[in-house]
């Protein structure tokens, strides 16, 4: 599998979104992905400064819940951890991987299992805010000081085609 593709949004390339999902291998997490994800929280909140969760809160989070991670010739460049009811409750995108199609499909193969998908979005993470109206959400409501510092966030909603399972 893979192409050897080891491309970067920074760098020029000939390989289209399409291309490059096609190269990717989304698969459910086990405890061999927990420092994986972990890092690339890391890099999400250093390039953003969202994603703030300390490793106690983040780890706690992946082994209580469900967890898909997007990988790229092995490597993970992307996950997402969400529970039953549809609650996404982290999720981020190396990077350098962003705008791929990488958040996209970690969404879809959340949806195809749930009936309803939601979460909560800080009201200065347009990127995200971007993103989750891009593949389908809806701002349901605000949720005034949320955050820790006093932020508010936005509750995003999609309700899927499927009757979850
Ligand atoms: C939000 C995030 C997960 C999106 O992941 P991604 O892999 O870049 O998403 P995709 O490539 O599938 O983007 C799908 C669409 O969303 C929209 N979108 C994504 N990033 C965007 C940006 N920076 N500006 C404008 N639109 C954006 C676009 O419509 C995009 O389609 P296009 O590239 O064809 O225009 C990623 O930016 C990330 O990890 N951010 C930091 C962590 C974070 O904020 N997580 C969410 C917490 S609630």
């Amino acid at each position: 599998m893979g192409k050897g593709i080891s491309i970067g949004n920074s760098e020029s390339t000939s390989v289209s979104k399409e291309e490059f999902v096609s190269e990717l291998e989304v698969v459910r997490a086990g405890i061999k992905e927990l420092l994986p994800a972990w890092r690339i929280k890391e890099k999400c909140n250093q390039k953003s400064g969202m994603l703030r969760q300390d490793f106690l809160t983040f780890s706690a989070d992946f082994s209580a819940n469900e967890v898909y991670v997007a990988k790229l010739n092995g490597f993970v460049i992307g996950f997402i951890i969400f529970r039953r009811n549809g609650y996404i409750s982290i999720f981020g995108v190396h990077p350098e991987y962003t705008r791929m199609g990488v958040g996209s499909t970690l969404i879809d193969k959340v949806k195809k299992e749930l009936s309803e998908v939601w979460c909560h979005v800080r009201i200065t993470n347009k990127t995200a805010i971007r993103f989750y109206k891009a593949v389908g959400f809806e701002k349901s409501k605000v949720v005034e000081n949320y955050y820790s510092n006093g932020d508010n966030a936005i509750v995003m909603t999609c309700k899927t085609k499927n009757n979850g399972v």
